[in-house]
């Protein structure tokens, strides 16, 4: 066998090798990526699913010295949109001395907008 064809039969055997392997690869990756995904979304809704419950937790030790929920639910309530949420959530944040991060008046705006005003 020459040289030249030991270089033909590598190259066929590299190209099946390929073919043949290449759709699998595809496939393992894809399933991977799926897997990948849905576990993403289930970690992402139970992450959601912390959030409101701290928000819901924060909401409750530092936001009925001066409104129950109703002022939420009121036929005119004023909040209107989910910036408006976030504005309003501050602003009466300030006027109490809950202790929050952004994390933490995130978390109560999430709980707010998940129970009443759902934007
Ligand atoms: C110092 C008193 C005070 C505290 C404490 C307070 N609020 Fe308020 N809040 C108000 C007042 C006053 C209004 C306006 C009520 C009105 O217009 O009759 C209001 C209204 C709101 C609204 C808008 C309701 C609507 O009409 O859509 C939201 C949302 C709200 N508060 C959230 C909170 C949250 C969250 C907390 C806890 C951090 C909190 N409030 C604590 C005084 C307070």
């Amino acid at each position: 066998m020459s040289f030249h064809h030991i270089k033909t039969l590598t190259l066929i055997s590299y190209l099946l090798a390929v073919s043949g392997l290449l759709p699998a690869t595809v496939y393992a990756n894809h399933s991977v990526t799926t897997d990948h995904a849905e576990k993403q979304l289930a970690a992402n809704k139970q992450s959601m699913q912390q959030i409101i419950a701290h928000g819901e937790q924060e909401h409750k030790n530092h936001c009925y010295k001066c409104h129950t929920d109703k002022v939420y639910t009121r036929k005119n309530h004023f909040v209107r949109s989910l910036d408006a949420l976030s504005k309003q959530v501050k602003r009466c944040k300030n006027n109490t001395n809950a202790p929050w991060f952004d994390e933490d008046t995130n978390a109560v705006v999430e709980f707010l907008n998940q129970k009443y005003y759902k934007f």
